[in-house]
C-alpha cells in the first residue's frame, strides 16, 4: 500500500491543495469505464479524470469535439461506481459550457447529479470567469485546463506545445492568477515549456497537474490507454509507456483465436 493511500482515505479538492502546501506530489489518471476505475483506484491514483479525451480512446473520433454531455455522464457514472478513494472530475464537454454562464451551471449541475461526479474540469481562461463563477455559486468545485486545450484545436490547428512566445506565456500566466482568484481548486497545463509551467506553479496556491508541462508542476496527469501503451499511434515526447498492451492483448486475442480454431479450448476442465 502506497504512502498516499495510509494518509489520505478518501481524496477531495482540499486534500489535493494541502498535498501542495506539503511538497507532496499529486497523480491523476484517466478512466472511462468501471473496471479501469476501480483498477485506478485501487493503484493509490489521487485523481481520476473522466477526460473527453475519451471522444479519441473510446469512440474513436479524430478530436474531441463530438462527445456529448449524456455521453460523458454515462462514463463518469460508470466510473463512479468503480471508486472508494480517488477525487472523480469530468470534463464538461464541447458546447456545454462556452455559450452562456446558465448553460454551463446546468451542465455542470446535470454532471454532478446524474454521474455522481465530484468536479467539473472545463477548457479556457478569462473569457470563461463568468461561466467559472456561476459553477462555484452552486457549489460545484472546478478545474481549470490552459495551455493545449484540444477543444480549441480548430482555432489552433495544430497540436504543438503552447506558449514558447512571450504574449502567448504572459497571457498564460494572467489566466492561472484569475482560476486561481475565480476559486478553481485546480489546473491542467497541458503542453506547455517546463520553465513556464513551473513559474505558474510556483506563482499559485492551488495544484498545477502537468501533462506535458515538465517536473516544476504539482502534478502529473497522462491518458491510461497511452500509458499502457493500448495506442500505439501517438507518441509525444512526454508520453512515458508503462506497458506494451497493445502488443501484450494482440498476442492474447491471437492465441485464443489459434485456441478455438484448434479445439484445444474449452479443454475438460473448462466445461461443465
Ligand atoms: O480529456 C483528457 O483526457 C484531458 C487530459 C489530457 C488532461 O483533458
Amino acid at each position: 500500500m502506497s504512502i498516499a493511500k495510509k494518509e489520505y482515505k478518501r481524496i477531495t479538492t482540499k486534500t489535493l491543495v494541502d498535498m501542495k502546501k506539503n511538497g507532496e506530489k499529486i497523480s491523476m489518471l484517466t478512466a472511462y469505464d468501471y473496471t479501469m476505475a476501480r483498477i485506478v483506484d485501487g493503484a493509490g491514483i489521487d485523481v481520476i479524470l473522466v477526460g473527453d479525451s475519451a471522444s479519441n480512446v473510446m469512440a474513436g473520433h479524430e478530436t474531441t469535439l463530438p462527445i456529448t454531455l449524456d455521453q460523458m455522464i454515462y462514463h463518469a457514472s460508470s466510473v463512479v461506481r468503480g471508486i472508494n478513494r480517488s477525487l472523480v472530475v469530468v470534463d464538461l464537454p464541447f458546447g456545454s459550457y462556452q455559450s452562456d454562464p446558465k448553460e454551463a451551471l446546468r451542465s455542470a449541475i446535470r454532471i454532478m447529479k446524474e454521474s455522481g461526479g465530484h468536479a467539473v474540469k472545463l477548457e479556457g481562461g478569462k473569457e470563461l470567469k463568468e461561466v467559472i463563477k456561476r459553477i462555484l455559486n452552486a457549489g460545484i468545485p472546478v478545474m481549470g485546463h490552459l495551455g493545449l486545450t484540444p477543444q480549441s484545436i480548430y482555432k489552433f490547428g495544430t497540436y504543438t506545445v503552447r506558449a514558447k512566445e512571450a504574449d502567448e506565456a504572459q497571457a498564460l500566466k494572467e489566466d492561472a492568477l484569475m482560476l486561481e482568484k475565480a476559486g478553481c481548486f485546480a489546473i491542467v497545463l497541458e503542453k506547455v515549456p517546463a520553465a513556464l509551467a513551473a513559474e505558474v506553479a510556483k506563482s499559485v496556491s492551488i495544484p498545477i497537474i502537468g501533462i506535458g508541462a515538465g517536473n516544476g508542476v504539482d502534478g502529473q496527469v497522462l491518458v491510461t490507454h497511452d500509458m499502457l501503451g493500448m495506442t500505439y499511434e501517438f507518441n509525444p515526447r512526454f508520453l512515458r509507456r508503462y506497458l506494451d498492451m497493445y502488443t501484450e492483448m494482440t498476442t492474447a486475442f491471437e492465441n485464443y483465436s489459434k485456441d478455438v480454431k484448434s479445439g484445444d479450448f474449452p479443454n475438460e476442465e473448462e466445461q461443465y
